[in-house]
């Protein structure tokens, strides 16, 4: 069971933000991921849709042999945690839950901005798990539905790019946040531009290595932590276009991804 993989999943290469954060803190751990990049993005789409997504997926990885679920999608945890967590007989961890963690825990005047996808926004699951940690915030929230198509276009720095980053960024600016989550695991490879617009009064949260710890963390508590010395075969699969995901997705890893495959449902 130790040296069982652990299942990664995203719509996208945005969950490739959380892999990386995996890769660094736990490197021995074998990753099979999962991106849906013939359905992305997610965040635009109903719950029901989404969750239906979810349990597909769910299905894939688990018949993969993983021995705990990463949900490496702010969107599926925000809409369909509970489908993914009743199917699952192996642990499952999530983004959202962590991103809120380390937004609630890194703000000083008690206001946060979250930047998510629109699903995830109108699901309230960002302001629940805020509160949940604390009770004393004030969170303003704004769905930005163009980063994903941006992200998933490679588009990461580009002037098209901060115009939209500004558009979305004002508001929360003037309501004087000081932190500002990552709700949407794509949007960390758009740090730079954020940061930029954001200035350096403000922290940027993403949920990668608070989600790379609580693995970590779940690994040890259940003893499933791999206790060989190795370098783990990864592996990727996609539902469609496997060689861009590849290019882009290299990018975002700072390291060559092995094989990618694609998935024939
Ligand atoms: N990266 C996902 C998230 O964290 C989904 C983005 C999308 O497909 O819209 O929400």
């Amino acid at each position: 069971m130790r040296n069982r993989p652990i299942g990664v999943f995203d719509s996208g290469i945005g969950g490739l933000t959380v892999v990386r954060a995996l890769m660094e803190a736990l490197p021995q751990e074998q990753i099979v991921y999962f991106g849906d990049t013939a359905r992305v993005p997610y965040g635009v789409k109903s719950s029901a849709t989404v969750a239906g997504y979810a349990a597909q997926i769910t299905d894939f990885l688990l018949k993969r042999d993983v021995k705990m679920l990463v949900v490496a999608c702010n969107t599926m945890a925000a809409v369909a945690l509970n489908v993914i967590v009743d199917m699952s007989p192996v642990p499952v961890i999530n983004v959202l839950d962590a991103g809120a963690a380390a937004a609630a825990r890194a703000s000083r005047n008690g206001r946060v901005g979250v930047l998510a996808t629109l699903t995830t926004v109108h699901s309230g699951a960002y302001v629940r798990a805020l509160e949940c940690y604390r009770q004393d915030l004030a969170i303003v929230s704004q769905a930005c539905p163009l980063f994903v198509p941006l992200v998933e276009e490679g588009w990461v720095d580009h002037p098209v790019t901060t115009l939209t980053a500004r558009e979305y960024l004002t508001p929360m600016l003037a309501a004087e946040v000081d932190t500002i989550v990552l709700g949407c695991t794509h949007y960390p490879l758009l740090r730079p531009v954020l940061a930029r617009l954001a200035g350096d009064e403000v922290a940027l949260v993403d949920s990668a290595s608070t989600t790379a710890a609580q693995v970590g963390a779940m690994l040890r508590a259940s003893d499933l932590a791999c206790t060989q010395a190795r370098v783990p075969r990864h592996e990727f699969h996609v539902t469609d276009f496997p060689q861009r995901f590849r290019a882009v997705g290299e990018l975002c890893l700072g390291r060559p991804l092995p094989d990618v495959h694609l998935v024939h449902w």
